[in-house]
């Protein structure tokens, strides 16, 4: 039986924890997507902080236009609007600070050992990926006005479809006991909270160390696009170092694939 997120409880304890993301709260028992919604909320003004959330979509979005399956109520499939101060040439690294305010919170749940990051922004649990992050970002001259930062976070689902139960794991799956998902929403609140708050204090480079004790990707042997090299790190843009032969090359976005 889904568990249902007790949206009273979500409301009232960002408000005590003085969160400055996370209300409005707009909920959906189905969508199509809570980063289309949000996108639109967004180019029609929505303020700072504005959260979607919904029990099912109907066409989730992934990463690199690929599709997000999720079964109803199960997991938590989320976004907010950001208007974070921060200049245009940013948006990548912000994408990072992101990815790792998300990993902070599963480590709230389980083993921090455990828990890493595949750049730019998957989050992983011993080798497989239990929460995706797309951020959709709009431009006005040189500053960012708007981050829309959807995540799909997986936490009771057990069975995965055969395509991906090998890469695919949960919290149900993976921490001491499951956590609600109103838990796990708070959580990931929080913890975004304070990495946005750190990058707009210090940038990407005040997270640095943290990002790179999670990099799991780091001496990997990694495929992207059609080229293959050995992953060598997160710079202090956010760029992904890789040794290609003898040459070194800079990842701007996009996705790699661990070699097995
Ligand atoms: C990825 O490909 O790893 C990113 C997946 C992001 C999925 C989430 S689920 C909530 C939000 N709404 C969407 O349509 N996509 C994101």
């Amino acid at each position: 039986m889904p568990e249902r997120l007790d949206l009273d409880a979500i409301e009232a304890e960002v408000r005590r924890r003085n969160l400055p993301i996370g209300q409005p709260l707009r909920w959906s028992e189905q969508t199509a997507s809570t980063n289309a919604d949000a996108v639109r909320a967004a180019n029609e003004g929505a303020s700072h902080g504005t959260l979607f959330l919904a029990d099912w979509q109907s066409a989730g979005r992934g990463r690199s236009g690929r599709t997000w399956l999720s079964p109803p109520g199960e997991n938590l499939m989320m976004s907010l609007v950001l208007r974070p101060e921060i200049p245009a040439a940013q948006l990548a690294s912000i994408t990072l600070a992101l990815g790792l305010g998300v990993a902070d919170a599963v480590t709230t749940f389980v083993d921090p050992a455990a828990v890493g990051i595949k750049w730019p922004n998957d989050v992983h649990v011993r080798s497989k990926k239990i929460a995706g992050i797309l951020v959709e970002g709009a431009v006005s001259s040189e500053r960012c006005d708007h981050v829309v930062v959807g995540i799909g976070l997986n936490v009771s689902q057990t069975e995965f479809d055969p395509s991906i139960a090998a890469l695919a794991t949960s919290l149900a799956l993976e921490a001491g006991s499951v956590p609600t998902r109103t838990e796990v929403l708070l959580s990931v609140l929080s913890s975004l909270s304070n990495r946005l708050t750190g990058f707009e204090e210090g940038g990407l480079s005040s997270m640095l160390d943290d990002l790179r004790a999670r990099d799991v990707t780091k001496g990997r042997a990694i495929r992207f696009g059609s080229e293959e090299g050995v992953a060598d790190g997160i710079d202090a843009a956010g760029r992904l170092r890789v040794l290609v032969g003898g040459e070194v090359k800079m990842l701007h976005a996009g996705d790699v694939k661990i070699v097995p």
